[in-house]
């Protein structure tokens, strides 16, 4: 995909020199609770090179790097569903701790879901972030996806069952 430029940086490729940057930042206990299980830890280099070799083998691409112009920082990416749901996506993003709270996830999430509405002719983009994670939620709230429900005792997590919360943006089509 073209680099999308934004102010920190841009959301670009994943690319083999990111795996030191991707390990660093993504072993974190503190990004790991709030993601599902598949996401690995401790996150080893391993899975560091495993991930981006599956990203950059993936046509088309659908995880892609937040990066500022030294080093990948975090990441953010799309699932398309199959079938009926073929025009809908889950999005799925992280940052690296040190850069929380500054506003770099509400801009990457908002030109992320417009190229991505773009690019993959979709109508509806969703996540569905723990009821806990009221960080994420506002981070979607302010990237124009609405609350539309809760799914009750729909994830468990440490042995914990907790609801989720379901947000989605759609793609507002230009008349004519
Ligand atoms: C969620 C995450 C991506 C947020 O990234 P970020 O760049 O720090 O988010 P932003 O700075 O753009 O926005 C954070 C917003 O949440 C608000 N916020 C921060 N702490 C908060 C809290 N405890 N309760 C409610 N809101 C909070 C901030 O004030 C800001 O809103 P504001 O601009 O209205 O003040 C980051 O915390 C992260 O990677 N978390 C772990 C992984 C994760 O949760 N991924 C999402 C899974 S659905």
């Amino acid at each position: 995909m073209p680099s999308i430029n934004a102010s920190f940086g841009m959301i670009r490729d994943w690319n083999a020199q990111d795996a030191d940057a991707l390990m660093k930042y993504a072993n974190n206990y503190r990004i790991w609770k709030n993601l599902r299980d598949g996401f690995p830890h401790p996150y080893t280099i391993e899975d560091a090179r495993s991930f981006i070799a599956a990203a950059i083998e993936k046509t088309p691409a659908t995880y892609f790097a937040i990066a500022t112009a030294e080093e990948a920082i975090g990441g953010i990416g799309i699932v398309i569903n199959q079938d009926v749901h073929r025009l809908t996506a889950e999005m799925g993003y992280w940052l690296g701790e040190p850069f929380w709270g500054k506003g770099i996830m509400t801009e990457a999430a908002t030109r992320f879901t417009d190229f991505a509405f773009e690019e993959f002719g979709l109508v509806r983009i969703y996540a569905e972030p723990y009821a806990a994670n009221r960080v994420s939620c506002r981070v979607l709230e302010k990237a124009g996806f609405q609350l539309e429900g809760r799914m009750r005792s729909s994830m468990i997590k440490e042995g914990r069952i907790g609801d989720q919360l379901l947000y989605a943006k759609i793609r507002t089509l230009q008349e004519g």
